[in-house]
């Protein structure tokens, strides 16, 4: 195909590190149009100040563009921190929903489509942990905007195309994103990041974290709403503040977050501070003192790299994370109310002598008893030998049962049981026991 005949180019993202090569292309397809979102319209005006095409900016999911013979493109914005500019596109003649980073993986192999499932799970999972998890509730949203298309296909910019899987990956990553709104801890992991350095930082402290099993409220303060923030931090057990250095200064927008948390978070909350510079990094410094004056705990040092982290770096960081969700859990146990033992609990302590409770159901009949031992005797039926207790009710019926477990309390060195666990446990028993 002739560039030079590209009507359109429809870009998903904007991605700095990509801007040579839309430079090219744009060279090569001078007359194309190039469609993108508000977010990326602004970010293109700061990549190609110089070579500003000509673009079509699309809003809210109403915008369509007609290419013909059926294939009617229709956009969907879907904003995450990360992407704020993310847009999908989706032809109703083939069905294909071109999703971005969304439905994707980092895997390169020879099979263009999603020809097994299982195989291709865990490394599903892990791109998803990495790149998803933190924007869990942005993730929700735009899959419920999904509900009004029939897909067919996931073609995403990574990874195969989804082809044979896409109720099961859909269902899937509801569910993923579920577990991440669900968990009982939370972290608000706010940065902001013009050449992309701090963001990597932000996105491998949340993977260590989620990989702890604490959720991640993920802000990018360029984008976010202050309320957005504000909301968060009163539902975080703790949260990260990241910030380049940039002409002496932390951005504005980092400066307002900042402002935020010190009204907002208890101090209570775990902190931690980190952030990409060149030469002299008074951002981190700021964020450092004013939360230390503020009467907050830092968890671990601040976290300075030097421009773009190393492998090295990410991997010290992603400890730090996981460190992190680790420091917070324990805080949790340690607030945690101890609940004093019932009467039966402090009852079966003090029990000596081999003791058993029998639970037996039978449809929506169940049963209970205490017994000193317990053995098979039948199969069929199942039927019990079972030892001790002399009252009456100790029986269990001469019928088959469904279902029967012993529950055994251990062997003390008097057989005889404790009076206070028939006192406590005797009522519960007979008004169980099936005669
Ligand atoms: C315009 C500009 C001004 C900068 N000013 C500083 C500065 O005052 N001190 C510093 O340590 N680094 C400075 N840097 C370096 C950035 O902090 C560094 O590139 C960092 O990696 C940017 O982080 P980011 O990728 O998250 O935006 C500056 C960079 C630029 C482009």
């Amino acid at each position: 195909m002739n560039p030079a005949e590209l009507d359109y180019i429809i870009l998903g993202h904007v991605n700095p590190n990509r801007a040579t090569t839309l430079k090219v292309l744009l060279e090569k397809a001078p007359n194309a149009v190039v469609v993108c979102s508000n977010p990326a319209a602004k970010a293109l005006e700061d990549l190609l100040p110089d070579q500003l095409p000509k673009i079509q900016v699309v809003r809210g999911g109403e915008a369509e563009i007609d290419l013909g013979k059926g294939h009617r493109l229709r956009f969907i914005p879907v904003p995450t921190p990360r992407w704020p500019e993310a847009l999908w596109t989706y032809d109703e003649y083939t069905q294909v929903l071109y999703s971005n980073k969304f439905f994707g993986m980092h895997l390169c192999d020879n099979a263009v489509y999603d020809l097994s499932w299982q195989d291709l799970l865990s490394d599903r999972r892990h791109y998803y942990d990495c790149l998803m998890a933190p924007n869990a509730r942005q993730v929700t949203a735009a899959l419920e905007k999904l509900s009004a298309f029939t897909v067919r296909m996931f073609a995403p910019v990574h990874g195969p195309v989804v082809r044979y899987h896409t109720r099961e990956l859909l269902h899937t990553y509801q569910e993923w994103s579920q577990q991440q709104k669900g968990k009982e801890l939370a972290v608000t992991l706010i940065y902001a990041s013009a050449y992309g350095n701090t963001a990597t930082i932000a996105q491998t402290l949340a993977h260590g974290i989620t990989k702890a099993g604490v959720a991640v409220e993920s802000i990018n303060a360029e984008q976010a709403d202050p309320e957005d923030i504000k909301t968060a931090l009163e539902k975080s057990a703790g949260f990260l503040i990241g910030s380049p250095t940039l002409g002496g200064h932390a951005p504005t927008q980092i400066q307002t977050a900042l402002g935020i948390i010190l009204s907002t978070a208890s101090k209570t909350q775990l902190a931690g501070v980190f952030g990409s510079f060149g030469w002299s990094g008074e951002a981190i410094d700021l964020l450092e003192n004013k939360l230390k004056d503020g009467g907050y705990s830092l968890a671990f040092d601040p976290i300075r790299v030097k421009f773009k982290p190393t492998e090295s770096t990410l991997q010290y960081c992603e400890e730090v994370g996981t460190d992190f969700a680790q420091a917070l859990k324990k805080v949790k146990r340690a607030k945690a109310p101890r609940t004093p033992a019932s009467s039966v609990e402090q009852a079966v302590g003090r029990l000596v002598g081999s003791l058993c409770v029998v639970t037996t159901r039978k449809g929506d009949a169940s049963s209970a008893m205490l017994a000193s031992w317990v053995s098979q005797a039948t199969f069929t039926p199942p039927w019990l030998y079972r030892g001790g207790g002399k009252r009456p009710g100790h029986r269990i019926p001469d019928v088959p049962w469904q279902s029967f477990r012993a529950q055994y309390f251990g062997r003390r060195q008097s057989s005889r049981p404790d009076e206070a666990f028939f006192e406590t446990v005797w009522p519960w028993r007979r008004s169980l026991c099936w005669n």
